[in-house]
């Protein structure tokens, strides 16, 4: 698995570095470049490995895991501004906004999520009605119904009057994280025109277990390793399953979600195998 991590990895930065090729040189370019390097690319491993199962080759994959990062990458960009969580580290660098300027990481943020549908187009992910249904996935699981409507509640639970219960917290971090990590894990059988369903199942719990280690890691983790402030949530008044659960309770409940998202891999059988041990590396990380 760490293996092919490491060659999702690497065919990913260079799809996103031919993407930006053709783009005019300056500042704005040049923060879209510094936003899309880094990163663990667990979302591009999740499109790479769910085609994989299906028999398609990465040339035809490629191009939707370089997607997957380059909104990721304008997700987190926005998610450190001022307005939202104000951070000044990422990935172990100046957050964009420090490095440049507000306006740069807003217009950085707004070109990298243009440049992720543009991919979707890229006529190797296969015919033209089943990147259509890619497009349809993706907007719907960053929009106003998926990811960024995540960040609203997100942001909106930080001056609520009350603290949100399990409930509203599970349905905030479904939609904040769940929502890409969604797509990710089910790109490869939209791709293939096959039933997405086992892979759903396996990415509900997927998403859920990486935001709670997100969180956990926020109390526990170090600012070397994780290569951005920790410790912020609680100051913040941020709604976590840490907050709720506790930190036991909360590494518990990872831990039965992780084999609940490996035993929906049932159906794939020992294909799934990268993506079986991608569940235990999320809950297991330090970054
Ligand atoms: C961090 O995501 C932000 C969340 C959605 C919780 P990752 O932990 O995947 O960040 P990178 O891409 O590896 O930096
Ligand atoms: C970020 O969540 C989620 C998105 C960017 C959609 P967090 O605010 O918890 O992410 P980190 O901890 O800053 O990476
Ligand atoms: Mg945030
Ligand atoms: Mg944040
Ligand atoms: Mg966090």
């Amino acid at each position: 698995m760490r293996d092919r991590l490491a060659e999702v990895k690497a065919q990913v930065q260079t799809a996103l570095d031919v993407a930006m090729a053709g783009l005019p040189e300056g500042e704005l370019t040049d923060a879209m470049r510094y936003a899309c390097t880094g990163g663990k690319r667990i979302r591009a491993f999740l499109v790479m490995e769910s085609a994989r199962l299906f028999g398609l080759a990465d040339p035809a994959a490629l191009p939707v895991a370089a997607a997957v990062e380059a909104l990721h990458a304008y997700s987190l960009v926005h998610d450190d501004l001022p307005s939202m969580d104000d951070d000044d580290l990422r990935r172990g660098l100046p957050t964009v906004h420090l490095r440049w300027s507000e306006a740069t990481a807003i217009l950085a943020g707004d070109a990298l999520q243009g440049l992720a549908f543009g991919l979707l187009a890229d006529p190797r992910i296969g015919a033209p009605e089943r990147r259509l249904a890619l497009v349809r996935g993706f907007a719907e699981a960053v929009g106003g119904g998926g990811m960024v409507w995540g960040q609203a509640l997100d942001i909106a639970a930080e001056t609520a009057a009350e603290p949100l219960d399990l409930a509203a917290i599970t349905r905030l971090q479904q939609a904040k994280t769940g929502a890409l990590i969604q797509f990710s894990a089910t790109a490869g059988a939209v791709m293939a025109g096959e039933d997405p369903g086992p892979l759903a199942d396996y990415a509900r719990r997927l998403g859920l277990a990486f935001q709670i280690q997100d969180d956990i890691l926020d109390v526990t983790g170090t600012e070397a390793e994780t290569g951005k402030r920790t410790g912020k949530d609680g100051t913040a008044n941020k709604a976590t399953f840490v907050s709720l659960l506790g930190l036991q309770g909360a590494q518990d409940q990872a831990r039965q979600l992780v084999r609940d998202a490996e035993t929906a891999l049932d159906p794939y059988g020992e294909a799934a195998g990268n993506l079986r041990q991608l569940a235990r590396f999320v809950i297991e990380r330090d970054a």
